[in-house]
């Protein structure tokens, strides 16, 4: 009985949960509108976003678990704020960064990808591969959300940079400028980390997402020398924890259970299909191809 009212309490939260953050998305779209629209950022509706997000802060579970059922259901652009701000938010908080750096971490995400309502619709969503110049005009957000911003002074100059490097990367192999680690600040280093973790995850007109698992692969293993191998280790050390007891459907079609993930390779966790249990470690052959529950 026990089991079933705490069950119960778990559904009701959730479902409070996407509400709230229905609320949240609708905010940010609001606040993305009067941005794209010319009006510029008034601070007071900024901060109306950052608190109700912050709020979320004791559903960090929650928070993960909604993510994907969220993105299905509203436009990408804003969703894709609205996540690459949360999961900004959770690194900074588990890194112990103060609450106004946080604060920062929550407006850089929601503001990251500004740039892109400047850019054309045809390239935006094309379902294809860019051409060479399609990608030139793609890269240019980046410069644009800067450009949007860089006049209204209630952006902080962390939030500027985060917006204008975020597709930076480690080696200097990134946009617009092609600077190196140590030229990037950490701010943007963590909005670079959700940014790839959430478009990683998520359905878009050009690709099927892929299962935290495959990305949490691509961290650990090809992600060397493009993000910061630091901020990588705090989201993969903290996240996949976050999924010890969902069940997954694997590649050959079984449903398994999650029971144990390694913190030195979070992306072949110790899985369990009725009695059996699956050491991904070892058997190199299991794939987990999607999170059911
Ligand atoms: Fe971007
Ligand atoms: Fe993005």
């Amino acid at each position: 009985m026990q089991i079933f009212e705490e069950e119960f309490e778990d559904i009701e939260s959730e479902h409070l949960f996407i509400k709230k953050h229905a609320e949240n998305v609708k905010k940010a779209k609001e606040l993305i509108n009067d941005i794209s629209n010319g009006k510029g950022v008034e601070a007071s509706q900024m901060d109306n976003v950052v608190d109700s997000v912050l709020d979320r802060l004791e559903e960090r579970r929650d928070i993960v678990s909604c993510l994907n059922q969220i993105r299905t259901v509203d436009e990408y652009l804003y969703s894709h704020s609205i996540n690459v701000s949360l999961i900004s938010m959770l690194i900074g908080k588990w890194m112990k960064l103060g609450e106004d750096k946080v604060r920062l971490l929550v407006q850089a995400g929601l503001l990251h990808d500004i740039g892109k309502t400047k850019t054309p619709y045809e390239i935006l969503n094309k379902p294809g591969k860019l051409t060479k110049e399609e990608f030139e005009e793609m890269k240019k957000h980046t410069i644009y959300g800067y450009r949007i911003l860089e006049q209204s002074s209630s952006v902080d100059k962390d939030v500027l940079a985060a917006v204008l490097m975020h597709h930076e990367k480690e080696d200097g192999s990134g946009y617009p400028t092609g600077l190196t680690s140590e030229k990037i600040n950490l701010l943007t280093k963590i909005v670079s980390v959700a940014d790839i973790f959430d478009a990683m995850t998520s359905n878009r007109v050009y690709k099927e997402k892929e299962s935290p698992f495959e990305v949490f692969k691509y961290m650990e293993e090809d992600s060397l020398g493009k993000l910061s191998p630091i901020v990588v280790n705090v989201l993969l050390s903290n996240l996949a924890n976050y999924y010890i007891g969902d069940r997954v459907s694997l590649s050959s079609g079984e449903i398994a259970e999650i029971v144990y993930v390694n913190p030195r390779c979070v992306s072949k966790p110790i899985i369990k299909i009725g009695d059996r249990y699956i050491d991904m470690l070892v058997e190199k052959d299991v794939k987990i191809k999607e999170i059911i529950a």
